[in-house]
């Protein structure tokens, strides 16, 4: 039995808990072991409820605890997300997160960490929630020299466009619709002025490329100067409007930008709308494949997360080489899409 520790029982990791329990059958067949919450962290208590019991407020009991092999966090921010993590994997405990924020900015840290300690980081649910895109990329695609990668990374400002667009709501509306369905982030200035794009395209073209990627060096524009008049012109013009996050890497460095753009029909990411995040990686050797899913969401993400517990379980005693080190990539702007 692996015993886990869950770090914020919000919406991420209240999912999880509930996707180890209903798919329970699936993980022992694939693991031949089971997976046990033995502690809860979260600031609330839960009276009454079935993880009553399982609540602590004091992160040291996890850290401390032999038995708890994995730790979850599914908090966000990062602070304490940061030191608990840190202390997590110097404890020998593997970690798996949804946290971008915390992968942005300390991925590089956190997996020397990791390998230090010969437990694994693991991060699926970092982007595009529910959609395999971080292990495709250090697994099937391994053998590939990535060019390029060019996605809607965001699915709250998705469905913000997509509302905005094809269901005449206002941009007020629709955010209060996400964040009701829980797609946005606690801040949903993280979704709609483009950062949470921009640390994911950071986080993917640091494992396409294998070197650290400053994001604050990304050019990022939100959504929150579109407005009725862009629509009217992008439907004139037979096109829509979407939030890219897009990088194109080389020998010299890497050309990304966040920006809203229109693409026309024949585009491969004209039709992914609302919640749905789609993802273009282009190989030197495989050419264009491309990644299409539940972006945002509390089952979908869960989902990644407890496929990176399963990989734990798995390979007990095994690091995961991602091949990301700490040599920072040139960012410079991207003036064009193709
Ligand atoms: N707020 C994020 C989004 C959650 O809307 O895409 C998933 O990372």
């Amino acid at each position: 039995m692996m015993n886990v520790a869950v770090m914020g029982y919000g919406t991420i990791g209240s999912g999880v808990v509930e996707i180890l329990e209903e798919n329970k059958d699936i993980i022992a067949r694939q693991t031949g072991d089971t997976v046990n919450v033995k502690y809860i962290l979260d600031l609330r208590e839960f009276p009454g409820t079935p993880i009553e019991k399982k609540i602590v407020h004091d992160f040291s009991v996890i850290e401390k605890d032999p038995e708890v092999s994995m730790v979850i966090e599914t908090m966000g921010g990062l602070n304490p997300a940061y030191p608990f993590v840190k202390a997590s994997l110097q404890a020998g405990k593997h970690v798996a997160t949804s946290n971008k924020a915390l992968v942005a900015a300390y991925g590089t840290e956190l997996l020397k960490i990791a390998e230090e300690n010969h437990v694994n980081f693991l991060f699926e649910a970092s982007v595009g929630g529910g959609i395999p895109i971080i292990r495709p990329l250090y697994t099937s695609l391994a053998g590939e020299k990535i060019e390029e990668i060019t996605g809607i990374l965001n699915g709250t400002t998705n469905y913000i466009l997509t509302k905005m667009d094809k269901a005449g709501e206002t941009f007020e509306e629709a955010l209060s619709k996400a964040q009701e369905l829980g797609y946005a982030e606690r801040n949903p200035e993280a979704d709609v002025e483009g950062h949470d794009t921009c640390r994911k395209i950071a986080i993917l073209t640091a494992l396409a490329s294998g070197h650290e990627v400053n994001y604050e060096h990304i050019y990022t524009e939100g959504i929150t100067n579109i407005t009725d008049v862009d629509f009217r012109y992008a439907d004139a013009l037979g096109t829509s409007v979407k939030l890219f996050g897009s990088s194109r890497i080389s020998d010299q460095g890497v050309h990304a930008f966040v920006a809203p753009v229109m693409i026309g029909k024949d585009h491969p990411l004209y039709s992914v709308n609302d919640v749905y995040n789609g993802i273009l990686v282009k190989g030197n050797m495989l050419g264009t494949s491309m990644f299409y899913g539940s972006g945002a969401g509390k089952l979908p993400t869960a989902s990644a997360v407890v496929a990176d517990i399963i990989e734990a379980l798995k390979n007990p005693g095994h690091h995961v080489k991602m091949g990301w080190d700490g040599n920072r990539l040139n960012i410079s702007a991207m003036d064009s899409v193709s």
